[in-house]
């Protein structure tokens, strides 16, 4: 019976007898899914696991408390046998097999009519995985090929695009500091079914290399803006591209709704009238001086931590920062986008009382092979920059966290 591979196929079991012999551990395993598949559930067995024993109290099947009887099979769609008696399972076999009732057996694959697969979920669809024949059963290796596939789908290593159901739109993709691995589960998911993926400078480039050829990558930074501004050509692109039908990807780095402009971008689309997602991101303000060993805050040392643009000086009238209370304040203050400027940001704090002396770091590429840190203090920190020759992207940690990870300071 066992020469030809099984055929897969997938029951319907909404309102049909299934028949369950054995309230073991088997039972317990097998019944949510016959259960979530609405099938009408007669366990018949003299014990139960109490897992199984409270599926019975709750409804969700009903338990004769006896052992198997000749007949039990009758009225049934599907059985599963799973006592420990094996001369019942015998009879109960033979029994299926007169009523030409499928079933599954627990101690005798080989002399069963069905198998049950390894089974997982993803997006609406069921992974089902069977041996081709009994002999060559290896359960651990099914289950480990149904977590392999239902782990790519969720994370987007395993592209399959949605062509019924997906819907044209953009999805804001926060791509976390740079590695690949710090994007979310849902951002490489988005990103495996795109279509197009409009890219910034910064994020997880490497990800780009591993999307299908078909994918149109766009970089953010060569779009044409003549009379437009820059931001307003990514958001006309955006618009552009959806409106054609297609599955937009906008990859940001960090968080898109940290210095990252992501609300402009979500406006725009919504006066368009195009759907549009927003998938938060890991932002480099904690992740980056996190992965140079800076905790932005810690206990008895740190109790607030506040992230600022560096992008305007001070002094500058555009500059939305008061920072002379920053300069009052006890925590961890994070810098962006403050290579340049990072001379007179500091002036400024040690004139409005922080001490010279406090901790800095510059973390730069973080999270990349090419990542560096480099130590001064409020004092050094603007000669440091230039002598190091410290390069944007970079994260400015300010405070005594800076300290607290560096080695023999712990
Ligand atoms: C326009 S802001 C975008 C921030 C981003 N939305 C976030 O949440 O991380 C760009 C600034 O983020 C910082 N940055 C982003 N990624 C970085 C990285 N991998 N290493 C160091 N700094 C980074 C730098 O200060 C850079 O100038």
């Amino acid at each position: 019976m066992a020469e030809h591979p099984a055929y897969p196929v997938g029951l319907r079991l909404t309102g049909r007898r299934v028949v369950v012999l054995g309230g073991g551990q088997v039972a317990q395993r097998r019944l949510p899914a016959l259960i979530a598949a609405g099938a009408d559930v007669r366990l018949v067995s003299p014990e139960a696991t109490p897992s199984v024993e409270a599926m019975a109290d709750a409804g969700e099947i009903t338990w004769e408390r006896r052992g198997y009887a000749d007949g039990d099979l009758a009225d049934a769609w599907y059985a599963l046998i799973a006592t420990s008696d094996t001369e019942a399972n015998e009879r109960a076999s033979a029994e299926a097999e007169r009523h030409r009732v499928w079933c599954v057996r627990s101690d005798d694959a080989d002399r069963a009519t069905a198998w049950t697969p390894a089974t997982g979920h993803s997006e609406g669809v069921t992974v089902a995985v069977l041996t081709t024949d009994a002999k060559g059963r290896d359960p651990r290796h099914t289950a480990a090929v149904r977590d392999a596939v239902v782990e790519g789908l969720r994370d987007g290593t395993l592209v399959a695009p949605h062509h019924r159901t997906r819907t044209a739109g953009v999805a804001l993709v926060g791509g976390g500091p740079g590695d690949p691995d710090l994007i979310t589960v849902r951002g490489r998911r988005l990103l495996a079914e795109a279509d197009v993926v409009i890219a910034d400078r910064l994020g997880p480039r490497d990800l780009l290399a591993e999307l299908p050829p078909h994918v149109e990558v766009i970089d953010a930074a060569k779009i044409p803006y003549g009379r437009f501004m820059a931001q307003e050509a990514i958001n006309n692109a955006l618009i552009e591209h959806a409106k054609q039908g297609k599955s937009v990807v906008r990859l940001k780095g960090g968080d898109p709704y940290v210095f990252g402009r992501g609300m402009e971008e979500f406006q725009a689309l919504a006066e368009a009238g195009i759907p549009c997602t927003v998938v938060p991101g890991i932002s480099s303000s904690i992740s980056v001086p996190g992965a140079a060993g800076i905790p932005v805050t810690h206990r008895g040392v740190a109790h607030e931590f506040t992230v600022v643009s560096g992008h305007v000086a001070p002094d500058d009238e555009r500059s939305l920062v008061d920072w002379p209370s920053l300069a009052k304040l006890t925590g961890t203050l994070v810098i962006l986008m403050g290579v340049d400027k990072i001379g007179r940001i500091a002036e400024t704090l040690i004139a409005h009382g922080k001490s010279p002396d406090t901790p800095v770091a510059l973390v730069q590429e973080g999270t990349t092979a090419a990542q560096r840190r480099v130590d001064a203090t409020l004092a050094t920190v603007a000669d440091t920059v230039v002598a190091q020759e410290v390069r944007p992207p970079a994260v400015i940690v300010i405070g005594e966290v800076v300290a607290v990870g560096r080695p023999g300071t712990a």
